[in-house]
């Protein structure tokens, strides 16, 4: 019903609002705001990002809630409680952690994340899909960065909401994030119908860098164009704004962005010597399994060139292998 969802919207507003409160003016909001500042989140960002703080308690939401007339079952169906193991009573779902609201697309508060300050999992605990939560269509900070996305005609596609953040307050404000999650088809679209362009610029590690060639591949089934920005070894984009500033991550890592291709040729070099000559094979291989899968044809002329320059061999012997290639696929 829509009175449901109206007292869903206006508890998330209201706690929301408790819980930056409690993060920025109480005594017990001390830890989780020293927390922040140690690691580098501003007052700006604290104030411009509405962050909170759930107090350690099992009922703080439920009494506060209550209080206000909220309906507690309803209350648990927007994710705020969960029942309690016999059924019998209702307890917070988010307790001592740091409180990121997340906001549909028009900036309703529908979600929230929670992180805990330690090193306990999970370490973010979501809301759960809801009437108003459907994780797979939102991202966050989207109803922020549209207006700067348009104007750039171009987006950038973070992992996680501290990166969203740190680059936001960068300079880089027409940045969004999945939700934790693969981004989905649904986000894709999204992107490419306020942006020409979507950058992709992930964690440095394993899972991120798997994650970019899954995201690439789902942009541009979308129709978007994707680039790749590359942020050193092991840091994610949050680390190296803290390490490098802001100046340096536009120019050197948003600035430097590079095709999908490139990143490709960047990433299958890891791990293989290429001084090997079973592994440069190896690595050419799937070079030119990437370049036949191009539907562009000056694309695969340009990516072939370079690999033969890069490894001085023979353009023809290159192109023969790639149409092998190409016929293997159809
Ligand atoms: P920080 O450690 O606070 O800097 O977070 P991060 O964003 O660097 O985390 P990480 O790179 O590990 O994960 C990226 C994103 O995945 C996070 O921002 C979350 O959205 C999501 N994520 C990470 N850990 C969890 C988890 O334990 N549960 C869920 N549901 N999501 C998670
Ligand atoms: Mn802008
Ligand atoms: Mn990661
Ligand atoms: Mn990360
Ligand atoms: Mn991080």
């Amino acid at each position: 019903k829509d009175d449901d969802a109206a007292a869903m919207l206006e508890a998330h507003e209201l706690l929301k609002k408790f819980y930056h409160h409690l993060l920025v003016n109480t005594k017990e909001g001390q830890d989780a705001l020293d927390y922040l500042l140690k690691r580098g989140f501003t007052k700006e960002s604290i104030e411009q990002f509405e962050i909170g703080y759930s107090l350690n308690s099992w009922n703080f939401a439920v009494k506060f809630l209550a209080n206000r007339g909220f309906s507690l079952p309803l209350m648990e169906e927007a994710g705020l409680l969960v029942k309690k193991n016999d059924g019998s009573d209702f307890l917070d779902r988010f307790r001592n952690r740091i409180m990121f609201p997340i906001l549909d697309h028009h900036g309703n508060t529908i979600a929230f994340s929670g992180r805990v300050m330690t090193d306990e999992q999970p370490k973010y605990l979501n809301s759960p899909e809801t009437k108003l939560f459907n994780k797979s269509k939102v991202l966050y900070n989207f109803s922020k960065a549209r207006l700067h996305i348009r104007k750039h005609h171009q987006a950038v596609l973070l992992e996680g909401f501290a990166d969203v953040i740190s680059a936001s307050l960068a300079g880089v404000q027409h940045s969004v994030a999945a939700m934790g999650t693969a981004l989905t088809g649904e986000q894709a679209k999204v992107l490419k119908r306020n942006s020409a362009e979507v950058i992709l610029c992930y964690d440095s590690d394993k899972a991120g860098m798997d994650a970019v060639l899954r995201s690439a591949k789902t942009l541009s089934q979308a129709g978007a164009e994707v680039k790749v920005a590359m942020i050193p070894d092991g840091l994610d984009p949050d680390d190296y704004i803290q390490r490098f500033g802001a100046e340096k991550f536009q120019h050197d890592v948003i600035g430097a962005s590079v095709s999908v291709m490139t990143f490709k040729m960047h990433y299958f070099k890891k791990g293989r010597n290429l001084q090997n000559e079973a592994d440069r094979l190896e690595y050419i291989e799937q070079i030119l399994k990437e370049i036949a899968a191009l539907k562009n044809s000056l694309e695969q002329e340009i990516y072939v060139k370079q690999l033969a320059r890069e490894y001085a061999l023979g353009l023809d012997v290159l192109k023969e292998r790639l149409s092998e290639l190409s016929r293997t696929m159809e």
